[in-house]
Formats: C-alpha cells, sequence, structure tokens
C-alpha cells in the first residue's frame, strides 16, 4: 500500500495555505458549532481540497479532519488534517492561523507540515530526521529556567461553563515566567516551541488534528511531548498536552501537577 512523502505533505500544507491566504480579510460566512467556536466558509474549501487531493492519491487512507470528522479507511494510514487552525483570529482577520497536516503509519507520526500563509513560514518534520522551517534545521530553546522563559497556552471553547477553565493554571505560569501568550493556534503554538522561539505550551483538552503536526514538529526539535498524565500518545483524546525542552518540562509539569 503506497505511503505519502514529506514533499506530498508539505505541497498540500501550501496548496491549501494559498486557500486561506486567498480568504483572508474578506467578508466571511461564519457559522457557530457552539457558543464562541466559529467557522467559516474557508475552512470548509481548505478541507474539501486538502480531502480531494488526499483520497484522489490515497483512496484506502483513514482521515481525521475538523469539520468532516472520520473519513473511514485503512488504520495503517491515518492522517490528521485541521484545515485552518486559529478560525477565530482568521474571522477577525488577525493574521495568526495556519494549515496544519500530520500522518501516522501503523499508529505511529512519520509526517507533519505545518504552514502559516501569512509568513510564509513552512515548518514541517519527518520522524527521526529533526524538524525544519522554510528549509532549515529547527530547534527548541536551550532556556532551562521559566523565569526566563516565555509560554503559550490556549483555553477550550467551552470555557464559559466548565470548571477545566485553564485560568488556575494560566495564573500560576502568569507570575513564574516571563509572560504567556495566546496565539489561538494550537498547531503554531507547538511550531513556535519548535523554533524556539517561545519555551514550552501547554493546553488542556485540544483534538489530536490541533498538535499531531506540531506535537512531532517540537518533539523532532528536540523537545518533549506529552500527555500532562504522561501519556505518551497524545493523539487519542482527551488530550491535555505539555511540550517544553526536556529541563522546563519537568518544571512545568511539576507545576500543572500542584494544586
Ligand atoms: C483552536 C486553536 C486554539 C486552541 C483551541 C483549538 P481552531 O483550533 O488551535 O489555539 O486554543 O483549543 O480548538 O478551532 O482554530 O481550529
Ligand atoms: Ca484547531
Ligand atoms: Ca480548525
Amino acid at each position: 500500500m503506497k505511503s505519502p512523502t514529506l514533499i506530498d505533505i508539505k505541497t498540500l500544507a501550501l496548496d491549501a495555505g494559498k486557500i486561506l491566504r486567498a480568504g483572508y480579510e474578506k467578508t466571511h460566512q461564519v457559522e457557530y458549532k457552539s457558543l464562541i467556536d466559529p467557522v467559516t466558509e474557508i475552512d470548509y474549501q481548505a478541507e474539501d481540497f486538502l480531502l480531494k487531493a488526499i483520497l484522489g492519491k490515497f483512496p484506502t487512507h483513514h482521515i481525521l479532519t475538523e469539520e468532516s470528522g472520520i473519513i473511514d479507511g485503512d488504520h495503517d494510514h491515518i492522517w490528521y488534517i485541521d484545515p485552518l487552525d486559529g478560525t477565530v483570529n482568521y474571522a477577525h482577520g488577525v493574521p495568526v492561523f495556519c494549515v496544519s497536516i500530520a500522518y501516522a503509519y501503523k499508529n505511529d507520526l512519520k509526517f507533519g507540515a505545518v504552514y502559516d500563509p501569512m509568513r510564509d513560514e513552512l515548518f514541517s518534520a519527518v520522524r527521526g530526521q529533526g524538524a525544519t522551517m522554510n528549509g532549515k534545521t529547527i530547534s527548541a530553546s536551550n532556556e532551562t529556567e521559566l523565569e526566563r522563559s516565555l509560554l503559550t497556552t490556549g483555553f477550550p471553547y467551552d470555557m464559559w461553563e466548565t470548571v477545566n477553565d485553564n485560568l488556575n493554571d494560566y495564573g500560576k505560569f502568569a507570575k513564574l515566567t516571563q509572560g504567556v501568550r495566546r496565539l489561538g493556534s494550537a498547531a503554531l503554538d507547538l511550531c513556535y516551541v519548535a523554533a524556539g522561539r517561545l519555551e514550552g505550551y501547554w493546553e488542556h483538552f485540544v483534538q489530536p488534528w490541533d498538535v499531531a503536526a506540531g506535537g512531532l514538529i517540537a518533539e523532532e526539535s528536540g523537545a518533549k511531548v506529552r500527555k500532562i498524565n504522561g501519556g505518551k500518545n497524545y493523539l487519542t483524546p482527551p488530550i491535555s498536552i505539555l511540550a517544553a525542552p526536556p529541563a522546563l518540562y519537568k518544571k512545568m509539569d511539576k507545576v500543572l501537577k500542584d494544586n
């Protein structure tokens, strides 16, 4: 059975990114999947493009996507697709969003690509071969102290109603570090950790398509990426995730576990 190549994945990310770029700052048809969880016509357009392109070449593969859910196929070949990560930013005209594509063979992530069309930054990784941004090797930060670190996180779409709103952890890290950013794109959060721009990322209750590509890219950059309960497989919901270089990972993990 045919597997994709890194070039296949990168090309898909670049082409879907063109769709996001072309639709940026146009007036959008915004629908709400829940109270504060929007989806635009561009999410659907980018996803349709990706599904047709992947199924055209790999018709038997299994695909998990944000908007269409599960396209059932051969579980030896699983794709994780977020056609537009950062939809709230996108719908408001904030230029922080990306497309995120990952491929796993026999349940092990092999390739990941995240493309930010506004900055023309293509992050990618192949398991065991390191991570790159626009072809150049990237590495997670060497920082070991929380007080010298800049972190990033996200908040769940049901934060108005849930007790798991991340505000307690956010408050703790805000007073232990140089700051905690909220980029609004989990995939870019992970890529920025991979590029050493930000030291660490945590978030509660994300979905596999949010973190599959960025997780592999962060791992290949030298960061440790795990579920907050320590589980190695961060693709099986419920997913609360922590990504940071090993020394900081230990410190962040302790903060997250201290009540
Ligand atoms: C969201 C973004 C956000 C994160 C949410 C995700 P979407 O994805 O990655 O940063 O905090 O958990 O759902 O809805 O923009 O694809
Ligand atoms: Ca997402
Ligand atoms: Ca999305």
